[in-house]
């Protein structure tokens, strides 16, 4: 490698060090806060997921899992709960592995260790099961990600993998208001969030969306074109026929809107002073697209439209659910 290489390299590496550090830094904070009934809740989540898509739970008993990005630890303290040998959760952000291991207090089947994606600490094919959910998109390297998870993956085993597609309102909206955030500051939206009085599970996903360092996008050409570069062709779609969470409908779709704006609008108060007027013009913008909803909403009750049209246009493939099966 030649000097200007060897610059370069050390560059991308440093950048690369500086996006992790970052990213973990912002969810340390973010699992804490969660009590034990919305943690709970969150962990149930992981079970009616495996209902709708028909996934046999039994799947796991005696499994090897690894939960790639596993932040406050809901799904690998799921996965242990539905008999896998053993559960290794990796994530950046110490603080939510701490929170992680003491949710896990009592169970011999998982444990959590600080490492990146990026750099999985184990060998070649070794687990029946990489979970990765929320992260690929968040990563400093997608590729090398990939590499890795495709790596770490038994012959004949699952990845499965959640990241953010390119429909629907609600990513335009994010990307207009994120250097807004970033402008505004964490611990001034930090302020207008406990002003909102927003609930731990909503604050984290705003929060997460708004400041992680790097946020991506996928089309399904895209992802599936990346698997099948690794050897996984053969894919199933979990979100295929079903929309899930706020997803589900226009109005609950217009309601988590609802949640975010009702932080601008705390923002947009005189007790926000010199930031009021940031927090005004994302207000504006959430409103308008608040709005663009309900004229979709009343076009459904009015017969114009079809629900399923006014779904296709407003929430669209807003997420990727996939699960990928590893060519022998
Ligand atoms: C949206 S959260 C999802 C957490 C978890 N998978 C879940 O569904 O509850 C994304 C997580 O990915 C972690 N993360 C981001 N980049 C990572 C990397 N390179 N290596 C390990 N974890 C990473 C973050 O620290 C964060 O906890």
């Amino acid at each position: 490698m030649n000097i200007k290489d060897e610059r370069k390299k050390n560059m991308t590496t440093a950048s690369r060090d500086s996006l992790e550090q970052a990213t973990g830094e912002l969810f340390s904070e973010l699992w804490g806060p969660y009590d034990k009934q919305l943690f709970d809740e969150s962990v149930e989540l992981f079970f009616s997921r495996l209902r709708l898509a028909s996934f046999d739970a039994d799947w796991f008993k005696d499994k090897t899992c690894l939960d790639a990005g596993c932040g406050g630890g809901r799904n690998s303290i799921a996965m242990a709960r539905l008999g896998a040998s053993e559960v290794t959760g990796i994530d950046l952000g110490v603080k939510g592995l701490a929170d992680a291991e003491r949710r896990a207090e009592g169970m011999d089947n998982v444990q959590f260790e600080c490492a990146s994606i990026l750099d999985i600490p184990f060998d070649d094919e070794v687990f029946d099961l990489v979970w990765c959910a929320g992260v690929l998109m968040i990563t400093a390297d997608e590729e090398r990600a990939l590499d890795e998870l495709a790596r770490v993956v038994k012959k004949g085993g699952y990845l499965y993998l959640l990241v953010y597609a390119t429909e629907g309102m609600r990513w335009p909206l994010i990307q207009l208001l994120r250097p807004l955030a970033t402008h505004l500051g964490r611990s001034v939206i930090e302020d207008a969030v406990a002003s909102a009085g927003l609930a731990s599970n909503k604050r984290r996903t705003f929060l997460d969306d708004l400041f992680c360092p790097r946020l991506d996008f996928y089309h399904w050409d895209r992802l599936s074109r990346m698997l099948a570069d690794r050897g996984f062709h053969q894919t199933h779609r979990w979100d295929e026929g079903c929309r899930l969470d706020h997803e589900e409908d226009l109005a609950s779709y217009r309601t988590d809107l609802e949640s975010l704006l009702s932080i601008f609008v705390a923002g947009d108060s005189e007790e926000f002073g010199e930031n009021r007027s940031l927090f005004e013009s994302g207000r504006k913008a959430i409103e308008a697209t608040v709005d663009s909803i309900r004229w979709f909403e009343s076009a459904v009750s009015e017969g114009e439209l079809s629900s399923e049209a006014a779904m296709d246009c407003v929430i669209g493939q807003g997420h990727h659910r996939v699960l990928a099966v590893k060519e022998d």
